[in-house]
């Protein structure tokens, strides 16, 4: 185990599997809808590329950069985006991809931005989710795991850009931040 994790929480055994449940879910709304998903950067690379193959439906995939100001470990509230789509997206099927809902801010923020260029239709998969944090009134469509309500990188998630390439989702040791 590298340095600095405490231990494992979602193993990449747990991850795949409910992976694959998920796009087989998704999979079965939206064939024949060619839709289109938009990875939320940089946590969500890794759970991007694995729900799109598992998904397999003809689509496309696009990537939005969102900075939510934050000290360390939580979000202070200001959002601001730092890339934005690469094509439009007017009446189309989107699914906003993101590796965790926490306060919620960050993805009500990005839906709103969204519904506001006309797409047919919006929707968020999270891998992980931790509806204890919620400060905004969002809530996903499709979720991996109910995380508790502790801070967890690994598999896309990162801390101080570390730790976004472990296979599996694990428990930062408390001193590592404090
Ligand atoms: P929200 O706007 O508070 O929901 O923040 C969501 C973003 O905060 C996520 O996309 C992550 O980048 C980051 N984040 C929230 N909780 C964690 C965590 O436990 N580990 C790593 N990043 C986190
Ligand atoms: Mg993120």
């Amino acid at each position: 185990m590298p340095k600095g994790i405490k231990e494992v929480l979602f193993s990449e055994e747990e991850i795949q599997a409910r992976v694959h449940e998920l796009g087989a879910e998704i999979a079965k709304e939206y064939e024949g809808c060619f839709p289109i998903f938009i990875g939320v950067l940089k946590g969500s690379f890794m759970f991007m590329a694995d729900i799109v193959r598992s998904v397999g439906v003809d689509c496309e995939v696009d990537f939005m950069g969102i900075s939510s100001y934050n000290n360390g470990t939580t979000t202070t509230g200001a959002v601001r985006i730092t890339k934005d789509l690469s094509r439009d997206i007017e009446g189309r099927h989107v699914i906003i991809v993101e590796d965790i809902l926490d306060s919620g801010i960050t993805l009500a923020y990005l839906k709103k931005y969204l519904l506001n260029r006309d797409p047919a239709s919006v929707k968020i998969v999270t891998l992980l989710d931790k509806p204890e944090r919620r400060k905004s009134d969002i809530v996903a469509d499709y979720v991996g795991f109910v995380c508790p309500n502790e801070f967890v990188v690994g598999y896309g998630l990162d801390y101080a850009e570390k730790y976004r390439n472990l296979p599996y989702v694990g428990l930062l040791k408390p001193e590592v931040y404090s």
